[in-house]
């Protein structure tokens, strides 16, 4: 199996959609290798495709918030990356096809770096991982066994940015207490 390093050098000159014409540069992903916990996101914006890092814009900092204060941890100790790494002009949703090619280098991160518990954000990861048509608002509330991973669903940040307000961010501090309850072995 490559190394996290190894795949990201691999990933550096990914070619396999043509977002690659239109981005600055690939967004692999971002944290400790051998996290517990990784997020996984739905691709890059403006932000992330200058800095090359994901989730540095409004909804990243959203995230590291709540993150911190339902489970006290910093992303030194977590692992965050997009479905997409690559962003889509204009910040348009993902298309079948691209998030198609880019599902192995996500699958090959969730495999290398072994996470006891995955937490998808919004609607693309989560029906991506999960195999399912269903929207984050049905299948959101409980965990789901993902390979040797527990999956627990949650909202995209950006959906309490966007007017999803206070019931948003209650159900998304539900859903990291799930997690965190699931990485102590006390659920
Ligand atoms: N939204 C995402 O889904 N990912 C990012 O990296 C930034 C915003």
């Amino acid at each position: 199996m490559p190394t996290l390093l190894e795949l990201e050098a691999e990933a550096h000159d990914c070619v396999r959609c043509p977002l690659a014409e239109t981005r600055t540069q690939v967004v692999f992903g971002v944290g400790n290798p051998n996290a517990d916990l990784m997020f996984v996101g739905e691709a890059p914006g403006q932000q992330e495709d200058l800095k090359g890092e994901p989730f540095v814009g409004r909804a990243g900092k959203l995230l590291d918030q709540l993150v911190l204060e339902e489970m006290g941890i910093t992303r030194d100790s977590f692992y965050i990356a997009n479905t997409l790494m690559c962003r889509p002009p204009g910040n348009r949703d993902p298309r079948p096809e691209e998030t198609e090619s880019c599902r192995p280098w996500l699958e090959q991160k969730i495999e290398v770096i072994d996470p006891r518990v995955i937490i998808t954000l919004g609607n693309f990861a989560t029906k991506l991982l999960l195999d399912t048509t269903q929207g984050i608002t049905k299948v959101r509330g409980q965990a789901y066994p993902y390979g040797k991973a527990m999956l627990v669903p949650t909202f995209h940040p950006s959906a309490a940015l966007k007017g999803g307000g206070a019931d948003v961010i209650a159900k998304m501090r539900a859903d990291l207490v799930r997690a965190k309850r699931i990485l102590a072995g006390t659920s």
